[in-house]
């Protein structure tokens, strides 16, 4: 069967790691015909807007996404095209799980944990204004439908990929209404599903402990910015942005990116980590039923992994974006 899939390449980095996907995507056999499309800065200069009606009809018909980093002005201009674009198709669902690769010098070689984070609201609704100059006010939206929504979703994954608990991260002592709220709906989901294990912390003593002893944890629910950092965090626990995948998932469609952003420091060098986008790749595959496919493109990249000879630089090595493709191509077609 042929896939129409939505493609955006993004900024940054985006277009060079893209690119290597597409193309183990494509020596995997599966057919997919792209549909190429533009957001963000580049399409601000094209169309006058950020966000084209064009992209988000294509996901809309498509109801499937690969999407490159999308670079944010820090502090001026522009609001986050990924807010908008989440909040433009409710992808409120945001999954990324953390599983450490094989041969990887990290901190937590054993490490498999899936982060849920809260994808809509919270702080990132990006409701800020100016009260009197010099005092700035910056709301915090948390509802009963989303909190709701998002802890289902959890409880879901758990159950379906056979994970043993679910763990709400917090700061409901301080936020007692807004997180308060976001726990409260967390513990009333939990209830539907009395076979797995709930439980909750606080989310500093949560980063501390993810930190000592992360193997604790397997699926944690998170509102949206304590999702974004936790997110990062995690990344660091199994070796570094260039291997954290990432799905956001909602009713109307699916787009799945990496963790990490734009990468401006090393863009246009052709030595970033395509590993994250891959991965989120692999998650697409078996999203749109390419099951065999994603598994032979797994198990390629983990071979290469393993044989440990062709690594990215962030990694301590020395290949290049496409070399690491070019080993993977290699493997598939061996
Ligand atoms: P970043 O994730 O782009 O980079 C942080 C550090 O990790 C940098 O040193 C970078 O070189 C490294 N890194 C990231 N991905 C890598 C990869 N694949 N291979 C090797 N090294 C990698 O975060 P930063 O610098 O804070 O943000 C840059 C831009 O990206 C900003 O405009 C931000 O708004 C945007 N961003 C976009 C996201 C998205 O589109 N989903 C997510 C996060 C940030």
């Amino acid at each position: 069967m042929k896939h129409t899939i939505t493609l955006i390449p993004g900024d940054g980095i985006g277009p060079e790691i893209v690119a290597a996907t597409v193309r183990v995507i494509e020596a995997s056999g599966v057919e997919i015909e792209w549909e190429t499309h533009i957001i963000g800065a580049q399409a601000l200069e094209k169309y006058g807007t950020t966000i084209p009606e064009a992209t988000i009809e294509s996901i809309k018909k498509n109801k499937v996404a690969l999407k490159g980093p999308l670079a944010t002005p820090i502090g001026k201009g522009f609001t986050s095209v990924n807010v908008g674009l989440r909040k433009a198709l409710d992808l409120y669902a945001n999954v990324r799980p953390i599983k450490a690769l094989p041969n990887i010098p990290c901190r937590y070689p054993e490490l498999d944990l899936v982060i849920i984070r809260e994808n809509t609201e919270d702080l990132y609704a990006g409701l800020e204004h100016v009260v009197v100059p010099g005092v700035v006010e910056s709301i915090k939206i948390i509802t009963e439908k989303a909190s709701t929504r998002i802890a289902k979703y959890a409880f879901e994954y758990a159950k379906s990929h056979e994970r043993k608990k679910v763990t709400a991260m917090h700061k409901a002592n301080i936020m007692k209404l807004s997180d308060g709220l976001f726990l409260e709906c967390f513990y009333n989901v939990a209830k539907g599903f009395p076979e797995i294990p709930a439980d909750d912390k606080i989310i500093d003593n949560a980063c501390m402990q993810l930190v000592m002893r992360p193997e604790q944890f397997e699926v944690m629910v998170l509102e949206n910015l304590y999702g974004d950092i936790v997110s990062d965090l995690c990344a660091g626990l199994i070796g570094g942005l260039g291997l954290a995948p990432g799905a956001n998932i909602g009713e109307q469609g699916a787009v799945f990116e990496a963790v990490h952003g734009s990468a401006p420091d090393i863009a246009g060098q052709g030595i970033a980590n395509p590993t994250a986008i891959m991965m989120s790749g692999l998650m697409m595959l078996r999203h749109i039923g390419e099951f065999e496919a994603a598994k032979r493109i797994e198990n390629a990249m983990m071979e290469v992994y393993t044989e440990g000879e062709i690594r990215t630089r962030d990694l301590g090595g020395t290949a290049k974006t496409s070399d690491f493709a070019t080993a993977i191509i290699g493997k598939i077609k061996a």
